[in-house]
């Protein structure tokens, strides 16, 4: 799979873990930022993997913050984003299969690598399930219909 992944200031010691494990795992990687520690701004990150997930410019998405609450939001925001925030694997599977999440965040100041590799791995291991559970993702679609304009 091709997976974008990007990061805030915080998160940015831990991104290059990631891509590695990304890379291991067999996936083309593409690096949305930032490259450089300076002191940054979730949003901006979050909303950009956000636009390259749904212009389907990538397969999937994985955003790390602080706590990957900020940045989970943000890309939450972007219509047909289903981004989930996880601290374990099990969140992260079931995620996929009854949510079809298409972006994964996590915090930095939350999981260590070893736990954030786990928590990818299942993601990205997951499928959707469909059936029962696709009638529910189309109803939060519905919302964004409703809401996001
Ligand atoms: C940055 O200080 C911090 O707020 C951010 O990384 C994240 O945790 C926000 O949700």
């Amino acid at each position: 799979m091709k997976i974008g992944i990007a990061s805030d200031h915080v998160g940015l010691e831990l991104k290059p873990l990631i891509i590695s494990y990304l890379e291991e795992l067999g996936h083309e990687v593409v690096d949305y930022g930032p490259q450089s520690p300076e002191r940054t701004d979730y949003p901006s990150y979050g909303k950009l993997v956000a636009e390259k997930v749904v212009r389907k410019e990538v397969d999937d998405g994985i955003l790390i913050c602080g706590t990957g609450v900020g940045i989970s939001i943000s890309a939450n925001k972007v219509k047909g984003i289903r981004a989930v925030v996880c601290s374990d694997p099990y969140t992260a599977e079931l995620s996929k299969q009854h949510n079809n999440t298409n972006i994964l965040a996590f915090g930095s100041r939350v999981v260590g690598s070893e736990l954030a590799k786990m928590i990818v791995k299942a993601w990205l291991g997951a499928e959707f399930e469909g059936g029962r559970h696709a009638n529910r993702v189309a109803m939060i679609a519905d919302i964004e219909e409703q809401y996001l304009c």
